[in-house]
C-alpha cells in the first residue's frame, strides 16, 4: 500500500479531501505523516483527528534552507513515503528536495496553469489576480512538482466559471468545491494505482 506524506500550511481542506478519499477506500494508500511549516495550521488539527502523525518543520528552526530541506527529506525518507502531496503548501522548495522525490510530489494549484501561477501566486492572491484580469473562466490544476514554481508536468485540470459579483473569497470557495476537491483526490488515486506515466515532461494516463 502506498505510503503518503503531506506538506501543508493552512486550513487543510485539500488534505481533508485526500483523507476522506483514503477513508472511503477510493485511494489505495495511507497518509502516514502531515508536516506543516506553520505551527498553528488548522490542517494539523484535521490530521490529528484522523490519528495521523503530525510535525512542525519550519525554515525558522534551521540556519539555512539547505538544512531545512535536509530535515524534510530525512523526515519523509525515514517514513518510507512513496508520494508527497502539497495540500495547500505555501513554501517553494529547491531542487534538492524535489530531486529527492522526483515525480513523487503532487501539488494542487488554484488556477488553470500557466495562468496565475509561479512566485507570488498562492492562496487568495491567485483569485484576486484572476478577478483583476477579468477572466471569465478559471479553475484548478494538479501537477507533479519539479524545481520550478508551478512548472511541473500537469496531471489534471478542471475549469470553473467566474460569475458576476464574485469576490476573491467567493471564487476561491467555488474553485475548491467544483475543482480542487475533485481533481486532487482523483490524481492521488491514479498515482496510487500506478496509472500516471511521465514522459518528456508530459503526463500520460495508462489503463
Ligand atoms: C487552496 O486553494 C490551494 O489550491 C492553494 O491554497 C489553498 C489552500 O487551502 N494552494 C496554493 O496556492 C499553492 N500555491 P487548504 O489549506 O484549505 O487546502
Amino acid at each position: 500500500m502506498l505510503k503518503i506524506g503531506a506538506l501543508v500550511s493552512g486550513g487543510g481542506t485539500n488534505l481533508q479531501a485526500i483523507m476522506d478519499a483514503v477513508d472511503s477506500g477510493d485511494i489505495d494508500g495511507k497518509i502516514v505523516t502531515v508536516v506543516s511549516n506553520r505551527k498553528d495550521a488548522y490542517a494539523l488539527e484535521r490530521a490529528k483527528k484522523n490519528n495521523i502523525e503530525t510535525a512542525w518543520i519550519s525554515k525558522k528552526q534551521f540556519s539555512s534552507v539547505d538544512e531545512y530541506e535536509d530535515a524534510l527529506i530525512e523526515h519523509f525518507k525515514s517514513r518510507d513515503v512513496g508520494l508527497i502531496v502539497f495540500a495547500g503548501f505555501m513554501v517553494i522548495l529547491t531542487s534538492k528536495f524535489t530531486d529527492a522525490f522526483k515525480n513523487k510530489i503532487i501539488n494542487i494549484h488554484p488556477s488553470l496553469i500557466p495562468s496565475f501561477c509561479g512566485q507570488g501566486f498562492y492562496g487568495l492572491k491567485v483569485h484576486e489576480a484572476a478577478l483583476e484580469k477579468g477572466v471569465k473562466v478559471t479553475g484548478a490544476t494538479v501537477h507533479f512538482v519539479d524545481s520550478g514554481a508551478d512548472t511541473g508536468p500537469i496531471i489534471a485540470q478542471k475549469a470553473v466559471e467566474v460569475e458576476e459579483g464574485d469576490t476573491p473569497e467567493i471564487l476561491q470557495k467555488r474553485v475548491m468545491e467544483q475543482a480542487e476537491w475533485v481533481i486532487f483526490p482523483e490524481a492521488v488515486r491514479l498515482f496510487a494505482e500506478g496509472k500516471l506515466i511521465v514522459e518528456n515532461n508530459i503526463v500520460r494516463r495508462v489503463e
